[in-house]
C-alpha cells in the first residue's frame, strides 16, 4: 500500500466516521507570527479548538504538510524529517477519549493492516503541581480495545525516557504512563512550556514495533516507546485538549473538551510496509534511486547524506510550490538553507554538477494528490529551485576559492576572515565551518565570538547610518531631491510588487540629479524585470496618487497597517508612517521621516539607467525622474 493510498484510506475513513475534510492550510501561515511554518495539523484550527464555532461542523479532518526546522539536525536517522505530511482528526466538543482511541485503532487495523501486537501505547501520567489527574481513563480504554482484540495489554508505569532506558518493558506491558515530557501536548512542549492561552491537554501516543533486534541497547539503553533507538516508532498522537493556560500559569479545564489527533503519514506508511526507515516508502524511494543513480553510490553506504538531500529537497519543493522565494529573510531564508544544505551533502556524494532538475519532478510527481489550493504555483517550482541552485553554485565557488586564498600559507583562521567571506562573498559562516572542518583547516578557538563581534561592529556602523536617516535624511529638501524621494518609495514598491515581496532597501543617496538605490536581491535584474519595474512606477505618477503622512505607534505601524520598515529595533515609540495611493489598499506604506510630494503626478517621467551589483546579494539601482 502506498502513501498515496493511505492519505485517501484516512480521508474516507474519517468520513465514514462522520468527519468532513477541510483544506490543508499553507506551511506559511499569513496571520501566525508565532511559527515559522505549520508544524501541526492543529495549529490553523487553533481558534475553533478554543470554542469559535467551525463552518463545517465538530468533526473534521484532513492531510497537512508540515514543516519542523527544529528538527533538522535531526535529519540523518531513519525516522527525522523536517517535512511530513500529518493526517488528523478533531472532535471540537464532540467525541472524546473512547471513541478516538476505538476509531485509531480500527484504521491502523483494519484499514492498514497492522497487527494489533506490533502496537503499543503511552498515557500521561499526571502531575501533581498543577493538579492533573493521571489519564487513568486513556488507559484503561486502551486495555478494554486490546483485549477485544485478544491482545494482552497489562498498563506500566514508566515515567521518564532516562528511567525507560534502565527499565526497559516487561513481557505482557503494553500501555505505559510518561510524565509531560512525552505525554503532554501543546505548542511550546512540556507542562511548565505551554503558551499562555493556547490550548492543551495530556495525549496518548501510538507507537508501532518493528522489531527487538533493532534496538541497539549499547547505544540507546534498554527498549520502550520513549526511546531514542529504533524498535519503537511513534505513529500517531491523539491529543485530549482538555485545558486552556491561563495568565497565572494555572490550566483551566476548556467548556468544550476537543480531540486533536495528528499521525505521519511517512511513518505510518513507513509501519505499513514494516520498514522502520521512512526513506523507504514510496514517498521518498523514487528520490533516493534517482540519487544512487546520479551519483553511482548505495544508499546502504550513504544513508545519512540520502536521507538529508531527500528531505531537503521535498521541503525546499513544498515551500516553492506555495510561492514562496528563497530569501535572507524568515521563511526565504529558511528555504534557502534547505536548497543549500541539500546541494553540499551531494558534493559529499560527488555530485558536483546541478543536480535538482533531475530530482525535483520526481518530488513533484508525489506531491501531485495535494490540492491546488495550496500549491498555488507549482508551475514555478522547478524554476525557483533551478535558479537558486545556479546562484548557490557561484556564490559557493567564488566562496571556496577566497577560504583557499586565506588559508594558503597554513593560517588559522578566525572569526574575522568567517565574517568577511559571508560579508563580502555571501558565503555563509555554517558553510566555512563545515568546509574547515572536511579540509582540516583549523579555527581560531574564539572564531565563534569574533564573528560575532565582528557582525556587531557592521550593524553598529550601520546603525549610526540609519539614524540620519530615520531623522528625515535629506540634507536638502529642494524640489527635485523630495521628488527623488518619494520615486524611491515607489521604486521599492515596485520592486516588491515585480520582483520578489522580500525585497527590502538597502540604502540610498539622492541628489537633485538622480537617485541610487540599493536593495537585496540575488540576481542581476533581467531587462524585462527592468521594464516591469519602470513601467509599474510610470504607471503610479500617472495616476497621480496622493501621497499622506501621520504619526502611529511603532506597533501599530509594523502590525497593523503592515508598514515597510528596516529598523524596527531601533525606531522611536511613535513614528512617521507615509502612505501612497488608496489609504485601505496603498500601493506603498513605509516608515519614513519624509519630506515627500504630495500627489505622485508631480514626479514627471521615471527611468532606470543602470543596474548593477553593489556588494554580496545586493543589487544598485540608478534612475532619474525626466
Ligand atoms: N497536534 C498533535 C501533534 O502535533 C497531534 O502531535
Amino acid at each position: 500500500m502506498d502513501a498515496n493510498e493511505i492519505r485517501q484510506k484516512f480521508l474516507d475513513f474519517q468520513t465514514k466516521h462522520g468527519h468532513k475534510v477541510v483544506q490543508p492550510a499553507p506551511l506559511v501561515l499569513e496571520n501566525d507570527p508565532t511559527t515559522l511554518f505549520t508544524g501541526s495539523g492543529m495549529q490553523p484550527l487553533l481558534p475553533y479548538l478554543l470554542g469559535k464555532e467551525h463552518p463545517e461542523g465538530t468533526r473534521l479532518c484532513d492531510a497537512q504538510p508540515c514543516m519542523r526546522l527544529q528538527d533538522i539536525e535531526d535529519v540523518g536517522d531513519p525516522r527525522h524529517t523536517t517535512v511530513f505530511e500529518m493526517l488528523g482528526n478533531w472532535s471540537l466538543g464532540d467525541y472524546f477519549k473512547e471513541e478516538q482511541i476505538r476509531n485509531f485503532f480500527e484504521f491502523l487495523t483494519k484499514e492498514i493492516g497492522l497487527d494489533p501486537e506490533k502496537i503499543y501505547v503511552t498515557c500521561f501520567i499526571g502531575n501533581e503541581k498543577y493538579n492533573i489527574p493521571r489519564d487513568t481513563e486513556a488507559a484503561e480504554i486502551w486495555q478494554k480495545v486490546f483485549a477485544e482484540a485478544g491482545v494482552e495489554a497489562e498498563i506500566a508505569e514508566i515515567r521518564t525516557a532516562e528511567a525507560g532506558n534502565k527499565r526497559g518493558i516487561k513481557p505482557g506491558e503494553r500501555i505505559f504512563y510518561y510524565d509531560d515530557k512525552e505525554n503532554w501536548w501543546s505548542r511550546g512542549g512540556g507542562i511548565e512550556s505551554t503558551p499562555i492561552g493556547d490550548p492543551c491537554g495530556p495525549d496518548s501516543e501510538v507507537f508501532y514495533d518493528f522489531g527487538e533486534e533493532l534496538q541497539d541497547e549499547a547505544k540507546y539503553g534498554l527498549a520502550h516507546p520513549a526511546s531514542d533507538g529504533a524498535r519503537f516508532m511513534e505513529i500517531g498522537n491523539q491529543v485530549f485538549m482538555q485545558y486552556r493556560r491561563c495568565e497565572d500559569g494555572s490550566f483551566v479545564e476548556l467548556e468544550k473538551k476537543n480531540v486533536d489527533f495528528g499521525g505521519g503519514l511517512e511513518r505510518i506508511a513507513a509501519a505499513a510496509i514494516g520498514s522502520f526507515d521512512v526513506f523507504r516508502t514510496s514517498l521518498m524511494r523514487p528520490i533516493v534511486a534517482k540519487l544512487e543513480e546520479i551519483s553511482g553510490k548505495s544508499y546502504d553506504n550513504n544513508t545519512d547524506e540520502m536521507r538529508v538531500i531527500a528531505d531537503h529537497i521535498r521541503g525546499a519543493y513544498l515551500l516553492a510550490a506555495q510561492g514562496l522565494i528563497p530569501s535572507n529573510k524568515t521563511q526565504g531564508y529558511a528555504m534557502r538553507r534547505l536548497v543549500r544544505r541539500a546541494i553540499l551533502r551531494a558534493l559529499d556524494l560527488g555530485i558536483s554538477a546541478n543536480f535538482l532538475a533531475e530530482i525535483v519532478p520526481i518530488v513533484a510527481e508525489n506531491y501531485k494528490d495535494l490540492p491546488d489550493s495550496i500549491l498555488t504555483h507549482r508551475e514555478n517550482a522547478l524554476d525557483v529551485l533551478l535558479h537558486e541552485e545556479n546562484a548557490f553554485r557561484k556564490t559557493l565557488n567564488k566562496g571556496l576559492k577566497e577560504l583557499g586564498k586565506l588559508t594558503k600559507n597554513n593560517k588559522i583562521l578566525d572569526g574575522k576572515d568567517l565574517f568577511k567571506l559571508q560579508d563580502t562573498y555571501g558565503f555563509p559562516l555554517e558553510l566555512s565551518v563545515e568546509e574547515c572542518y572536511r579540509e582540516g583547516i583549523e579555527l581560531t578557538k574564539d572564531y565563534l565570538k569574533e564573528f560575532e563581534a565582528a557582525l556587531k561592529e557592521q550593524r553598529e556602523r550601520s546603525q549610526t547610518a540609519s539614524k540620519g536617516m530615520f531623522k528625515g535624511g535629506l540634507e536638502d529638501h529642494g524640489e527635485q531631491t523630495v521628488k527623488y524621494h518619494t520615486a524611491c518609495h515607489l521604486l521599492l514598491a515596485a520592486l516588491q510588487k515585480h520582483i520578489s515581496p522580500d525585497i527590502m532597501q538597502k540604502g540610498s543617496n539622492i541628489t537633485a540629479d538622480r537617485v541610487r538605490f540599493d536593495f537585496n536581491l540575488d540576481h542581476k535584474m533581467t531587462p524585462e524585470e527592468i521594464t516591469a519595474v519602470e513601467d509599474q512606477v510610470n504607471e503610479w505618477i500617472s495616476a497621480d496618487l496622493p501621497v499622506v503622512f501621520d504619526e502611529y505607534e511603532k506597533t501599530y505601524a509594523r502590525d497593523t497597517l503592515k508598514a515597510h520598515g528596516q529598523f524596527w529595533d531601533k525606531y522611536p515609540e511613535i513614528l512617521k508612517v507615509y502612505t501612497i495611493g488608496d489609504f485601505d489598499n496603498p500601493v506603498s506604506r513605509e516608515v519614513c521621516g519624509g519630506p515627500h510630494v504630495e500627489h505622485t503626478g508631480a514626479l514627471g517621467h521615471f527611468r532606470i539607467k543602470k543596474e548593477e551589483s553593489s556588494s554580496a546579494g545586493v543589487r544598485r539601482i540608478k534612475a532619474v525622474l525626466e
